[in-house]
């Protein structure tokens, strides 16, 4: 599967939901997630993100977003069409430890 890791935090470009073919994207307040069951791996959504967030989970130290897709994919709601970015996403683009300053 794909995940969705710290560099979606605050920026949510969703250019990612467009492209998905099994529509397996959710969104919370300040990130997207994907469902880690629907995900049929096929890699299209990596390149899309511009704040290349998006990896495949075979990648090392991933656990954690593993574990986070898979948790909230299951309570958020889908997300299929994009949608205006947050106003300040740019200046969060590449920010560093985002997840432990504004992930709640
Ligand atoms: Fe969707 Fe493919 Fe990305 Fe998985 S890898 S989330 S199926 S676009
Ligand atoms: Fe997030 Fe990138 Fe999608 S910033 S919303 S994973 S395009």
């Amino acid at each position: 599967t794909y995940v969705v890791t710290d560099d979606c935090i605050k920026c949510k470009y969703t250019d990612c939901v467009e492209v998905c073919p099994v529509d397996c994207f959710y969104e919370g307040e300040n990130m997207l997630v994907i469902n880690p069951s629907e995900c049929i791996d096929c890699g299209v959504c990596e390149p899309e993100c511009p704040a290349e967030a998006i990896l495949p989970d075979t990648e090392d130290g991933l656990e954690k977003w593993l574990e986070l897709n898979t948790k909230f994919s299951a309570e958020w709601p889908n997300i299929t069409q994009s949608k205006e970015p947050p106003a300040e996403a740019d200046e969060h683009k590449g920010e560093e430890g985002k997840f432990d300053k504004y992930f709640s």
